[in-house]
């Protein structure tokens, strides 16, 4: 079954959220969904995260997952919002635990903070096959970027997360805690092993100021044309060239407010006596 993929970009974090259906009236899932956050304030918006609501409600759809590709480091998420407002299970990649652990020390998180993932409502593992309906889907597990990255696999559209960007911006960063370049290098080819007609769809865009963003390219175009991994690249050529330029990269603007949020589904740190929560800035630890 051909599904449909409706694409909503956030021109702040250059992120793309999606849902994916089979047509009005059916059932859905959220791809990655953003809740606005102005670090100068501190306070968040949902504009993105209802225009997801208006589209559903105005495709009666119903909302059966709201999936994470990982705990982004860009964008705070709005799972447990939409979660609230339209229903659904939130899933992530079985090997959240790993990336809490690490955080929990960073950011030296209260002693209650699970790392079991237990925040999440379904931890996927590689290879899972699930139902979105009557749509068929599975997990790819694509580490690299991150070590519990994975993609959606729904008919043939797959959301591919953080691994490759659309064939002119390359592929995901992997100087996260946890990435690694070699690692991002198996996941694509894993993912470009794909028939070459399957629709992949970008988490992000960072285009040239000389076209539009957008979201959806093919394993065709992307073993043709990705200036990072087209094919014929080395595995050894790609891993020097990530971490040269890996090397020369800010830490994106959110990074701190946006894992602490995420590793907990979308949920805000608990509020402290006076009922207010707090986000942490770890000085010299990152
Ligand atoms: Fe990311």
């Amino acid at each position: 079954m051909q599904a449909t993929v409706q694409p909503f970009f956030d021109p702040v974090t250059w992120t793309w959220t999606y849902v994916v259906h089979a047509g009005s009236g059916t059932a859905c899932a959220i791809v990655d969904p953003v809740l606005d956050y102005d670090p100068k304030s501190g306070r968040t918006r949902t504009d993105s995260a209802q225009q997801v609501v208006d589209y559903v409600r105005a495709q009666s759809l119903s909302v059966k997952w709201i999936l994470e590709t990982h705990a982004h480091a860009d964008h705070l998420s709005a799972a447990i919002w939409l979660r609230d407002q339209l229903g659904g299970r939130i899933g992530i990649g079985n090997r959240i635990p790993g990336v809490q652990g690490v955080f929990k020390q960073i950011f030296h998180l209260e002693p209650e903070f699970a790392t079991d993932g237990s925040q999440f409502d379904h931890l996927f593992a590689d290879d899972e096959a699930f139902a979105i309906g009557d749509l068929q889907a599975r997990v790819l597990s694509v580490p690299g970027h991150t070590p519990a990255c994975v993609a959606y696999q729904v008919g043939d559209a797959v959301f591919v997360g953080d691994t490759l960007f659309p064939p002119d911006v390359g592929t995901a960063r992997c100087d996260f805690p946890g990435g690694s370049a070699q690692t991002l290098y198996r996941s694509v080819r894993k993912l470009l092993a794909l028939p070459g007609a399957t629709r992949l769809f970008v988490c992000h865009d960072y285009p040239p100021t000389d076209r539009a963003p957008r979201c959806e390219t093919s394993v065709a175009e992307q073993r043709a044309h990705n200036i990072h991994i087209h094919e014929g690249i080395t595995e050894d050529a790609f891993v020097a060239m990530r971490t040269k330029r890996d090397a020369g990269l800010q830490m994106p603007t959110l990074i701190l407010p946006a894992i602490q949020v995420n590793i907990r589904a979308g949920h805000m740190p608990p509020p402290e006596a006076n009922g207010v929560s707090y986000l942490k800035i770890p000085i010299n630890a990152l």
